[in-house]
């Protein structure tokens, strides 16, 4: 049936009055120190993809000193045993399962078995990624489609095996690791790129499809960091680490494990992106332009080495 006037009308103040609303909780919660905020973990199960190396690995060390059971999956079975064995150290407890994420069938396979286990994945935390690094008709099909696969597509599989059962108890959260490389494009990192972009559009679409569902117990986070030291990007460099320093593994596993805690929706590190972000949104694209390439966007993938091995 046609909306009424009075309906538009009604509809229209209430949008006003929650955008007032909205900017006043974002205002005073600037205020409230975020350890006030942090929910309690202790009856939740963490999974984290690509727990064998760098930030995954630090995060699910952080997850469990918060006393959750921890999930790990990851292509290397051997780093990810290391991991469990840091995380048992302390009395933690943690489960792994060998998965190469560029693969359907095997994610969907490794998510049942966790099932059968009798784990109940309550936070899903979508780590594992992989790299290129060569300019986009340097880079073979091959490696193209696994970015894809891997940085993108194992997250529509993954939560497609785990959010059900989120849903069904209204309890739940889903993580994105998602990368600045997904806000803004960069020369020499078109497949990256346009993986982290689906990242961040598949996190983006499924937070206002639950929003729609209702179901406000299911919590999503997509984080966005620029260069961080793991070894990933490994001979990258920043032109200007004073607005835009290569970032501290040990800083952003801590920032994502806390922007968890506090159900924080979207996380760019460092926090000047979000700056760039809105800039580029206003600027012309020219201009833009000119501001990434000043910003060294055009060479920063010019010294990069990678690691030595890519799954
Ligand atoms: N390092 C950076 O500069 C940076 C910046 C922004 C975003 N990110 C993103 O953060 C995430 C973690 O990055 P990192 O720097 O810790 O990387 P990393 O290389 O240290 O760790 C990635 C992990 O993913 C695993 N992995 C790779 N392919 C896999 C596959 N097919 N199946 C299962 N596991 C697989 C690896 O074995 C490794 O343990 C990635 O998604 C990355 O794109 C990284």
């Amino acid at each position: 049936m046609a909306e009424t006037p009075a309906e538009l009308a009604l509809e229209t103040l209430k949008t006003l009055i929650f955008t007032v609303y909205y900017l006043l909780e974002a205002f005073i919660l600037l205020f409230i120190p975020w350890s006030w905020r942090m929910k309690d973990i202790t009856e939740d199960t963490v999974l984290v993809t690509g727990a064998g190396s760098g930030i995954g690995r630090l995060m699910a060390i952080k997850f469990a000193k918060k006393g959750a059971k921890l999930v790990l999956w990851d292509i290397n079975e051997t780093a990810i045993e290391e991991t469990a064995t840091e995380i048992k150290k302390y009395g933690g407890r943690v489960f792994t399962y060998k998965c190469d994420l560029s693969k359907r069938d095997e994610i969907y396979t490794v998510a049942e078995k966790v099932k059968q286990d009798g784990l109940d994945v309550t936070i899903l935390v979508n780590n594992a990624g992989i790299v290129t690094g060569k300019k986009y008709l340097d880079c073979p099909d091959n490696m193209i489609e696994k970015t894809m696969a891997v940085n993108s597509m194992a997250h529509f599989w993954t939560v497609k095996a785990f959010l059900p059962s989120m849903l069904r108890k209204n309890h739940g959260h889903i993580v994105s690791i998602a990368s600045s490389a997904g806000l803004v494009g960069v020369t020499g990192l078109a497949d990256y790129c346009a993986s982290k972009f689906a990242a961040v559009g598949f996190d983006e679409s499924l937070k206002y499809e639950l929003n729609a569902m209702g179901k406000d117990g299911v919590h999503t986070t997509v984080v966005c960091p620029y260069y961080i030291n793991t070894g990933m990007f490994e001979g990258v460099k920043t032109r200007f680490p004073k607005v835009l320093p290569i970032v501290n593994q040990d800083y952003a596993a801590s920032r994502i494990v806390d922007a968890v805690l506090i159900n924080q929706e979207i996380v760019y590190i460092p926090r000047v992106l979000y700056f760039f972000l809105a800039l580029k949104g206003l600027l012309p694209f020219h201009l833009t332009r000119l501001i990434c390439e000043f910003m060294g966007n055009q060479t920063f993938m010019d010294t990069f080495r990678g690691r030595a091995k890519q799954n």
